[in-house]
């Protein structure tokens, strides 16, 4: 279980999180959405343990703020929304990075099992900073992947958080990375994954959290997040959500605003 107990986060005086206050569970998807600015990144970064905040955070019941860095390594990976790499590294040696604190014996048949994973096995000696956007944001989630590959760590889980993972990628590998979540999930682990396609945050997420201003405007299953009112005043516009005749699934249009 994540916890979050009245997160507030203040960046020079201004108020970017307000008592945010949620319980994720792991073994399951969990998709935080939101207009630009609403406090998406920020809230996942203080979960990560990487800014400052007031309130509580638990991950498996221990505070992180009292855990050391290699403690939340072990449990926790994060893929950033923007991630640069300075050194001509390749891609192997990037998600090596990321295993500096690995327990597991052998690193470099994570980074092939990593790889493998996001089908990009063929490219591991090629240069990171040569790869299309789509292929270095598959080789992030690679390294995020190596860095807790096994989904449970004496009996609790571990947590991949991710800030936008399929923002440049197309269809196929959308669905693919989804795919790849809901399997962690499905094993036990904890995904906590940021979002801006509605229609594939329907799909696959067990639960919403909507934020809006820096609050959470609602937590719950999609249906009882994504509906026509909600949608349309948190992002400011026309939105329809509508169920498939067959089996009710939710898909969401946004109404064109000049016809
Ligand atoms: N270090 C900072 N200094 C000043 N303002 C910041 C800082 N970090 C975030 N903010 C502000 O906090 C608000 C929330 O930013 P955040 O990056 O969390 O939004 P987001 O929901 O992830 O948006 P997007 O969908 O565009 O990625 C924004 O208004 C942003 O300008
Ligand atoms: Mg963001």
């Amino acid at each position: 279980m994540l916890q979050t107990h009245d997160v507030c986060v203040e960046i020079n005086k201004k108020k970017i999180l307000k008592n945010i206050k949620f319980d994720v569970p792991a073994g399951k998807i969990t998709a935080l959405i939101g207009p630009n600015g609403s406090g998406k990144s920020t809230l996942m970064r203080a979960i990560s343990g990487e800014i400052s905040y007031q309130g509580k955070i638990f991950i498996n019941e221990r505070d992180i703020n009292f855990m050391k860095a290699w403690e939340l390594a072990a449990i926790r990976a994060v893929l950033p929304q923007n991630s640069s790499v300075a050194f001509p590294f390749t891609v192997a040696e990037v998600i090596h990075i990321g295993l500096r604190n690995s327990t597991e014996s052998s690193t470099d048949h994570l980074i092939n099992d990593a790889l493998d994973c996001v089908g990009l096995l063929s490219l591991a000696k090629r240069e990171y900073s040569q790869l299309s956007g789509g292929e270095q944001q598959r080789v992030q989630l690679a390294r995020v992947l190596a860095q807790v590959w096994s989904p449970l760590i004496d009996g609790s889980a571990k947590w991949i958080f991710l800030d936008e993972p399929v923002s440049s990628l197309d269809i196929s590998y959308q669905l693919e990375v989804m795919n790849i979540m809901q399997n962690y999930a499905d094993r036990g682990g904890g995904v906590l994954t940021i979002m801006h396609d509605l229609n594939l945050t329907a799909m696959y997420a067990d639960n919403v959290g909507l934020l809006h201003n820096g609050k959470l405007l609602c937590f719950g299953t999609p249906s009882q997040v994504m509906n026509d009112k909600i949608l349309s005043e948190a992002y400011s516009c026309e939105i329809k959500v509508n169920k498939t005749p067959k089996n009710d699934k939710i898909f969401i249009l946004p109404q064109a605003t000049n016809t």
